[in-house]
């Protein structure tokens, strides 16, 4: 029987969420938010979570109590959270008052530059509870995230 104590257990995994709209991706106004796929997101997410020992657990709904009922689940069993809202960004304080159930950081992403586009996109009730948001570098706002949670958590 091992009784090997040195070996660090592995740290519990990230959390992905991306609410509505973003299965669709790579199709849905790619002007906007460009030709990569949400199995792209979620490929990238866990290569640069992986870099740093993390594993990833990646969820998209378009159903806003499917995403409740996950981050409820997620309490205890994961050490951040990665989310892009989508729409729910701006209208659901619902959604403000899950994410602070799990007690971990938050990184809040954003594919496009909300500021830059209409004015109901700039309030967020996702925001007040992040560390930080990342909006405007396309997919690639996915792997500064992960980057940034990894050295809040470490
Ligand atoms: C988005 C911006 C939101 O305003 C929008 O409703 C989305 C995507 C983004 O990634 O840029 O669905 O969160």
């Amino acid at each position: 029987m091992s009784t090997d104590r040195s070996a660090a257990a592995a740290p519990l995994p990230i959390l992905l969420l991306n609410g509505p709209n973003l299965n669709m991706l790579g199709t849905r106004q790619p002007e906007v938010y460009g030709s990569l796929t949400l199995d792209d997101v979620v490929a990238l997410v866990e290569r640069t979570a992986a870099e740093a020992g993390f594993g990833v657990q990646a969820l998209q709904t378009n159903h806003e109590g499917v995403m409740l009922d996950a981050i409820h689940a997620a309490r205890g069993a994961i050490s951040g959270i990665v989310i892009n809202p989508g729409a729910w960004t701006h209208t659901s304080v619902a959604l403000h008052d899950a994410l602070v159930i799990p007690e971990v950081p938050i990184v809040e992403v954003h594919i496009s530059n909300v500021h830059a586009r209409e004015s109901f996109r700039r309030h967020s009730y996702v925001s007040p509870i992040a560390a930080g948001v990342i909006a405007g570098f396309g997919v690639q706002g996915y792997e500064y995230a992960v980057r940034r949670l990894v050295t809040l958590i470490s």
